[in-house]
């Protein structure tokens, strides 16, 4: 959407954000010996750069060109791809790595699956819909994962690691759902 561009050059012209990649990518990304690896909405790439200095082979793709020029320096193996996911078709059987994190677009779902070879692996971590107690995180609903839909989508996949609840110890930590999968067949 073109509105989502505007709002989110914006965002990194103006605030920071986290560089250090999620703990979840650094703790399951060697479930894969390497290959080609999908970064769903990149931002600054921290996951993405993370992964190309791993020796992963990375696509990384976000609607804005700001976030995605915020990524230090050139890699040889990332691709900055600055396009809108709501179009954007994910290629079969091509990843043996795909992170999505802090962000849902429900329409990807299955092309996630499809885009996994065989043995492939998913890390998937985003903002649940509880919002008690001011937690932070996004405004829209449509933003947020309902319990257990997360895991409902990726039944297909073999689960490694699922888990809801808060992001961190601190007061006000939004809750998210994470998941970890396989492609088996
Ligand atoms: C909360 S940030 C997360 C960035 C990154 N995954 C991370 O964890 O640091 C959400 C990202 O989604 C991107 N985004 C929002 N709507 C998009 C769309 N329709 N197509 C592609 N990217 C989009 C934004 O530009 C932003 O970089």
């Amino acid at each position: 959407m073109k509105s989502d561009r505007i709002r989110w050059n914006e965002k990194y012209k103006t605030k920071s954000n986290p560089t250090d990649p999620s703990p979840i990518l650094k703790k399951y990304y060697q479930l894969t010996p390497g290959g080609r690896a999908l970064d769903i909405a990149a931002g600054n790439g921290r996951h993405a750069l993370f992964l190309a200095d791993h020796g992963f082979t990375v696509d990384a793709v976000d609607i804005s060109e700001k976030g995605l020029t915020i990524i230090p320096r050139r890699h040889p193996r990332l691709n900055r791809i600055c396009a809108d996911l709501d179009f954007f078709d994910i290629p079969a059987d091509r990843y043996s790595l795909i992170v999505n994190i802090r962000y849902l677009n429900r329409r990807l779902f299955p092309y996630i699956i499809e885009g996994l070879i065989s043995g492939g692996i998913l890390i998937f971590e985003t903002y649940l819909d509880n919002k008690e107690n001011g937690e932070e995180g996004p405004l829209r609903r449509d933003h947020r994962l309902e319990p257990n839909e997360l895991l409902h989508a990726f039944l297909p996949l073999r689960i490694r690691y699922y888990r809801e609840g808060a992001e961190n110890r601190q007061k006000h930590a939004p809750s998210v759902a994470s998941l970890v999968g396989i492609k088996i067949i």
